[in-house]
């Protein structure tokens, strides 16, 4: 594994980067010089054990990389209880999703809208840093929700706790995943904040060769960089087969794998197979269509 000296964190994406996908590329995320990856978002609703979701069952086994859960909420004893629940199970850290961008969970004070209640972010942090210790917890957030210097705003408050990181996607909320990153917002809170911020938001892989000058998030690139392998359709295939031994039928082994394809539809040698790959309607089928590459 080349030495980057900072971390290299794969960024969650929900329906992606799930568990059976860190597993079945292990090997590469390791070449690559990842050293961690965040769950995809977990609820911290009264009444859900996160032991019970699939990213987190049967619990900390022996992941390859390092694992960190993270959670979407604004309650501050259902966080608790969720992060008392991963702690007790071998996960010694966490996350606070404050970036979700989608109208339905930031009108309701969740993800991204959970900037627009700073008590509640004051709260959900203050037993964040309590359950897990000093250190251990993290928050990965947007710049703000329709301005670019809404978290800004927040750091005096963020910066009264011992948080592990903050975690900053340079868009607002409602740029949603599109238009450019404002690297200047993000300078701005990487100067004020009392810990380490970490930069996320359309970052190239690193260079194997090259030092990387700072931490850094990173999800898509690696996704895409994947469909860019000469060994892309047995990789693709070993996913295929992982999937199969934990979903059950065709389906939801299509969804999970054309939501994954539809990443490579850029490259010159999926851009073809895509339009056929998303009207396959068998596993079988998706099969031959890898097998006759
Ligand atoms: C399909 C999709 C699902 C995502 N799910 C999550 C999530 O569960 N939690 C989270 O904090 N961010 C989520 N994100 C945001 C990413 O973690 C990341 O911040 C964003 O994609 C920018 O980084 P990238 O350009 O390296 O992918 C998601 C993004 C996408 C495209």
């Amino acid at each position: 594994m080349p030495s980057h000296g900072h971390s290299l964190i794969l960024a969650p994406l929900r329906g992606v980067t799930i568990r059976c996908f860190r597993e079945t590329f292990a090997d590469l995320l390791d070449e690559l010089g990842f050293t961690e990856a965040m769950t995809p978002f977990i609820s911290a609703m009264p009444g859900l054990d996160p032991l019970d979701d699939r990213e987190l069952r049967g619990a900390a086994g022996s992941p390859r990389l390092k694992v960190t859960p993270q959670f979407i909420g604004k309650d501050p004893d259902a966080l608790r209880n969720c992060l008392v629940r991963v702690r007790d199970a071998g996960f010694d850290t966490a996350d606070l999703n404050c970036g979700c961008p989608f109208p339905m969970v930031r009108r309701k004070g969740r993800g991204s809208g959970i900037l627009r209640t700073p008590d509640v972010l004051r709260r959900m942090v203050e037993v964040g840093c309590e359950v897990m210790g000093p250190g251990m917890f993290s928050v990965k957030a947007r710049i703000g929700i329709d301005r670019p210097d809404e978290l800004l705003g927040l750091l005096p408050m963020l910066n009264c706790f011992p948080l592990r990181h903050i975690t900053v996607h340079a868009r607002t909320a409602v740029q949603m995943y599109d238009g450019v990153c404002d690297r200047a917002a993000f300078e701005a809170v990487r100067r004020e904040s009392a810990v380490p911020v970490i930069e996320n938001g359309d970052l190239p892989l690193p260079d194997p060769g090259l030092e990387m000058a700072s931490p850094a998030m990173i999800g898509r690139a690696f996704v895409r960089a994947i469909g860019g392998r000469a060994d892309s359709c047995e990789l693709l295939g070993r996913y295929i087969a992982a999937s199969r031994q934990e979903l059950h039928g065709d389906r939801p082994v299509l969804g999970r794998m054309k939501e994954l394809v539809a990443y490579w539809r850029d490259i010159p040698f999926w851009r073809r197979r895509w339009d056929v790959v998303k009207m396959c309607r068998t596993v079988d089928e998706l099969l031959s269509v890898i097998s006759r590459a």
